[in-house]
């Protein structure tokens, strides 16, 4: 290591979804650890919210950006790399969570949490990678889930998606490795987020972190620490009960 793990300064890293969850508390705190911060997202005004915030060391900029458009992100991409000159970081927290039985789910809704939850991190990646490569480093942090293993009633797009998204991590750390670009997935276990509200309606028995319990590990996942590719780092779900 060159420096202190966690001291961002001088990196700029993107966070899609960053306007609300997890993505936004890893966004106040790398600011406060001196990166450039870009959060990605749908919710401009909860973005333009979080980057009007102030406090630095680092700073905020909010853009829009629907991940699940291909042309969208490599222009959004292209802009960041144009301004800043270089890209260190990206982390895919954009997600969708339709609830709806496997048998009854349209083909829209299905198409749609595909679109955002996986074909959305292919198409970061994507853009990304050319700046990654030309710069021989950087890091990109994707979100699994542990309902991909189990499974979830109601959420079979969702599950799916985020099996696929651990399995396509694997391969891009492979490929890509030569290029000293590391990729790792990251498990935040039951997070108390505007997304986790939405897709467990009738609430749950798991006693549930904040979003603030979730940005060290992917702290050490976006830092030179994390001499790491194509793992998962999962935070395990506390005992039903518990704390
Ligand atoms: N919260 C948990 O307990 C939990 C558990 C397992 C995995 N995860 C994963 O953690 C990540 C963050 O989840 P969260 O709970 O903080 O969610 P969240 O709902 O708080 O935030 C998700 C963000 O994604 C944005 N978004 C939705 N569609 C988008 C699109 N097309 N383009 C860009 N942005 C879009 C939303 O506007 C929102 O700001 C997700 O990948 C999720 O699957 C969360």
């Amino acid at each position: 290591m060159t420096r202190a793990a966690f001291d961002f300064s001088g990196s700029v890293i993107l966070v899609t979804g960053g306007a609300n969850g997890i993505g936004a508390a890893l966004s106040v705190e790398l600011r406060r650890r001196q990166a450039t911060v870009v959060v990605a997202d749908v919710d401009e005004e909860g973005a333009r919210a979080l980057a009007a915030e102030g406090g630095g060391p680092g700073c905020c900029e909010a853009v829009r950006m629907d991940v699940s458009r291909r042309d969208e992100v490599q222009r959004t991409v292209a802009d960041v790399v144009e301004r800043h000159g270089r890209l260190d970081g990206l982390v895919c927290a954009a997600v969708v969570q339709p609830l709806a039985r496997i048998d009854e789910i349209s083909p829209e809704e299905w198409q749609r949490v595909i679109d955002v939850n996986l074909n959305g991190v292919v198409w970061c990646c994507q853009a990304v990678l050319p700046t990654m490569k030309r710069q021989a480093g950087g890091s990109i942090v994707l979100f699994a889930s542990g309902t991909a293993d189990t499974g979830k009633p109601l959420a079979g797009g969702y599950t799916a998606s985020k099996g696929a998204v651990r399995s396509f991590a694997k391969t891009l750390a492979r490929e890509v490795a030569d290029a000293r670009v590391r990729v790792n997935v990251f498990r935040p276990g039951a997070i108390d987020t505007p997304q986790f509200r939405t897709a467990n309606p009738g609430g749950t028995t798991i006693p549930l972190d904040r979003p603030q319990d979730a940005v060290g590990p992917l702290m050490f996942l976006l830092s030179e620490a994390a001499t790491m590719t194509g793992s998962l780092v999962a935070r395990e779900m506390p005992f039903p009960g518990a704390g």
